[in-house]
């Protein structure tokens, strides 16, 4: 099938769709989301003659994943976003099945995207390809086919380069799995964007203090963050271990040095990079103010067509873009700034103190808000914030764990829970955006990125400290 074939389908789909989609309650306001079908990862985020540029891994045929296409989205602010034309169609023999994800990187004023071409045959063999595409414009792509073939010792899973340039450098790290099944992290380097040369792993789930850990680590990144390098990893097969690993698969990082003479990482632990339930493949990029930035996909494979978002034909969404910082021996996420545009309407409440029942706030009500609790003077064991009826994040201050619980998908209570160890609560800033909800724990040290699906009609915001009192100040803008 030709592109213009492929993309004329798409483009029909999304026409045909347009009005059961915009029908959902449930549509965000400010999210990248997809404009039918399914999204997943966030791809080729690069700041290209000005514009912040996201593309994202797209079925616009399904509410399930397929052969992907690269959807496009284009802003000045990170805020507002524009629909771009769609970047990558699968219609090459070399990404028949899927322009799987990747990155791009700005080379004399050109834009070149990197992605997994991923080929199926018909008794479901896999095939990849590391591809290159070119942009004079940054919206239309002109395809140079594989660049790169897996090397001797790898299987077919092998994908999502992401490229950056370091001292007089071009790198690729790419996420493999060995032919002893094990997950890694591989690196090739090039002068020109063209030639590759593989270099080998970088990290893998037997190297150093770990053991088996995972069978195939999907997406990696690896990125400087004030003065500390982080390689992120999606390192599939995780055991659930205590509060730790309850996804399906995992997002988290390793920080450490790495020696770009000798090409190795010295690392420390996995930390996980979100603790709700819905967070996955993350991707970074620079900005022109040197800004770190991550955006994540908002989904997680698990339950695709479970979620009542399928009924209007679109499903899942990527996260708000989060500024990364290394501090204290930790990787922060910030909301950007830029997030304050939205916000209108701005309610406070200083000093409220609680005590033992359940209290609402004038004006402290909504589904699309920003939500700002600062608490002091600890002396209560347990405090909640209930949203929406169904949404509760609540803190144990005796067992120091945080928890996140969300109401089952049809609307009948708290079903399910995610949590974590927060030594003291200090502060939480959440956003909520009609159906999705992202917490951010004392200035960004945990987060809880979740879908939910509260009643869109309930409004209803209620604080409740107990077991001594809690004094808090409240800050609540409407967003735009
Ligand atoms: C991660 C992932 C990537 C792959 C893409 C396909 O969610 O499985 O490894 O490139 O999704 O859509």
């Amino acid at each position: 099938m030709t592109k213009f074939v492929k993309q004329e389908m798409a483009y029909e789909r999304v026409e045909t769709h347009r009005e059961v989609v915009a029908r959902d309650p449930y549509r965000l306001h400010y999210h990248i989301m997809p404009p039918v079908g399914l999204l997943n990862d966030p791809n080729g985020l690069v700041f290209f003659k000005g514009k912040y540029h996201v593309f994202y891994q797209w079925n616009p045929f399904e509410t399930d994943h397929g052969a992907k296409f690269w959807g496009h989205y284009v802003s000045d602010d990170l805020v507002h976003w524009e629909e771009a034309p769609i970047a990558l169609a699968p219609d090459m023999w070399y990404d028949k099945n899927g322009c799987y994800s990747g990155s791009a990187v700005v080379l004399d004023e050109k834009l070149y995207v990197f992605y997994t071409g991923n080929v199926k045959d018909e008794e479901g063999n896999r095939e990849s390809y590391q591809c290159l595409a070119i942009s004079e414009d940054g919206v239309h792509f002109e395809k140079k086919g594989p660049v790169i073939h897996v090397p001797a010792g790898y299987t077919a899973h092998f994908r999502d380069p992401k490229v950056f340039y370091h001292g007089e450098k071009w790198y690729m790290i790419v996420g493999a799995q060995t032919e002893s099944e094990q997950g890694e992290a591989v690196l090739f380097t090039s002068s020109d964007l063209m030639d590759w040369q593989f270099e080998g792993p970088i990290a893998g789930s037997y190297h150093h203090h770990l053991e088996d850990f995972g069978y195939m680590w999907e997406c990696p990144d690896l990125l400087e963050v004030n003065g500390k390098d982080v390689l992120i990893v999606c390192p599939q097969g995780l055991e659930a271990d205590g509060l730790r690993y309850q996804n399906i698969y995992q997002s988290g990082y390793f920080a450490g040095k790495m020696d770009y003479e000798t090409l190795s990482l010295e690392h420390g632990e996995f930390d996980e990079l979100d603790r709700g339930f819905d967070f996955y493949a993350p991707q970074t990029m620079e900005d022109g103010k040197g800004r770190k930035i991550l955006f994540g996909w908002m989904g997680n494979s698990e339950e695709d067509g479970v979620q009542p978002t399928v009924k209007h034909e679109w499903i899942h969404a990527l996260t708000i873009p989060r500024e990364l910082e290394w501090k204290n021996g930790k990787l922060l996420q910030h909301p950007v700034k830029e997030l304050e545009l939205l916000r209108e309407d701005e309610v406070r409440h200083t000093n409220v103190v609680l005590d033992g029942s359940e209290v609402e706030l004038p004006g402290v009500d909504g589904s699309v808000f920003e939500l700002e609790v600062v608490t002091k003077d600890w002396r209560a064991k347990r405090f909640s914030i209930t949203m929406g009826e169904t949404s509760r994040i609540s803190y144990d201050a005796v067992a120091k764990v945080l928890t996140f619980e969300r109401g089952a998908f049809d609307g009948k209570g708290f079903v399910e829970k995610r949590q974590c160890v927060v030594e003291t609560l200090h502060s939480l800033r959440m956003f909520k955006d009609t159906s999705s909800m992202e917490i951010f724990v004392n200035n960004g040290e945990e987060v809880f990125t979740s879908r939910v699906f509260d009643d869109p009609e309930a409004k209803g915001i209620t604080f409740t400290a107990t077991e001594g009192k809690l004094e808090m100040d409240v800050k609540k803008w409407s967003q735009k």
